[in-house]
């Protein structure tokens, strides 16, 4: 484990610390190899800059490392650039300790910031794109990086060094003590797999802080987790460029129809409902049946389906366990715009399609106001009609059919 700043850059160190221990993170992320709380120092000629702190438990070795280099008293500003509490956790002793310190944060960050030190009685100021620090030898100019991972996330980019700071951006679940990029094992996996549960569903979002990083020439990339990329760093941005990458949308509109069968009924259902949405030109449908299908692929076809369905059946009053899971994965993915509903056969009570649209809505997905399709038991001749209409009146809407949406 380290036990001494280690000199990045020009006077710039890294003062983070490591949990080689951890083996979950978030509630849903494996961490198989640990993680690190990656923290940053800048000696300037004019005062040190601390960038971000670390997890609470882990402090006292991250003051170890301050003190190994510069007194408390010449930390001119601590630049939080993502408030989670992984980064911010030494930051109320921090600020107790550093009595000239001015804490940088976004706007968006304030509050948050009031709640984490317990008092309104802080010096902080806010900062965005295009603001800049200079102290002494260094040139910061920040850049506002919102979702990745929080709403109030930022980056940031040392002039005199080349030298990005990510934030949680680039970052990975792997813990190395040999820290950079061309000394550590092969941690690939780990920076896919950070990148699907932590920028995948901010596609959007990760493409607008590229642009932002295209305006500058960038040697080095520090982020708040795992490796430092210093070793041809412009392949970290290329990856990020490829998986966030969208299609340019297609004159084709994607339609999923996942469905669970005990009885071959509501499977019944989903082929005349495939049927139906395969008459209106211009939509391609697929099913799948979710007894068999895995999660990383269940994510893949939600993501690249315009719309989708869901046929369950009820038992004991409620969608099986594999619906459920189904719609935990949109957890993982930009939601917005997807067209969503449900219908199924039932037995008895038959709640399972309702207890589904409810959270089809909740998720602000745009559900359609059909009427509920939900048949008892064996699908009649009529009722196969009933599923062919419902599945080319939904294939209308994905295929832009006006209508009036509640998304309440
Ligand atoms: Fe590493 Fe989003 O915190």
């Amino acid at each position: 484990m380290q036990t001494q700043p280690i000199e990045i850059a020009k006077d710039i160190f890294y003062i983070g610390v490591s949990d080689p221990d951890i083996r979950t993170f978030d509630i849903v992320m494996r961490t198989a190899n640990g993680s690190t709380y990656n923290a940053y120092l800048i000696k300037t000629s004019d005062g040190v800059i601390i960038v971000d702190t670390v997890k609470k438990e882990f402090q006292a070795e991250f003051f170890l490392h301050v003190e190994a280099l510069c007194s408390y008293e010449e930390i001119a500003y601590v630049i939080i650039h993502h408030i989670e509490p992984d980064h911010s956790g030494a930051l109320p002793q921090l600020i107790k300790k550093a009595p000239n310190a001015k804490v940088l944060i976004s706007p968006q960050a304030t509050t948050m910031l009031k709640a984490i030190i317990g008092s309104e009685e802080i010096a902080f100021e806010t900062i965005w794109t295009n603001k800049q620090l200079k102290l002494g030898d260094k040139t910061i100019s920040f850049l506002t990086t919102p979702y990745l991972h929080w709403p109030e996330t930022m980056s940031s980019y040392v002039h005199e060094d080349k030298l990005l700071f990510s934030g949680d951006v680039f970052g990975s679940h792997y813990y190395d003590k040999r820290l950079f990029n061309d000394k550590v094992g092969d941690f690939s996996y780990a920076f896919a797999y950070y990148y699907e549960h932590i920028m995948r569903p901010f596609k959007s979002y990760v493409n607008n802080a590229l642009k932002l990083y295209e305006r500058f020439e960038i040697e080095l990339i520090a982020p708040l987790h795992g490796p430092i990329l210093r070793d041809n760093p412009h392949q970290y941005i290329e990856l990020y460029t490829q998986w966030s990458h969208k299609q340019k949308p297609s004159e084709q509109k994607i339609l999923s129809i996942f469905y669970l069968t005990s009885y071959k009924n509501t499977q019944e259902m989903a082929q005349s409902i495939m049927e139906g949405s395969e008459s209106v030109e211009g939509v391609i449908t697929n099913m799948y049946d979710l007894s068999s299908i895995e999660e990383p692929n269940m994510i893949k076809i939600l993501e690249e389906s315009d719309g989708f369905l869901i046929g369950t059946p009820t038992i004991n009053a409620d969608a099986p366990k594999p619906v459920w899971d189904l719609l935990s994965c949109l957890m993982f993915l930009e939601k917005a715009g997807k067209v969503a509903g449900a219908f199924g056969s039932y037995g008895w009570s038959g709640e399972a399609v309702d207890n589904i649209i409810i959270r089809l809505k909740s998720l602000k997905l745009r559900v359609p106001p059909l009427e509920p399709l939900k048949i008892k038991l064996i699908p009649s001749k009529d009722e196969l009609k009933k599923c062919f209409d419902f599945g080319e009146e939904f294939a209308q809407i994905l295929n832009g059919k006006m209508i009036e949406i509640d998304m309440a």
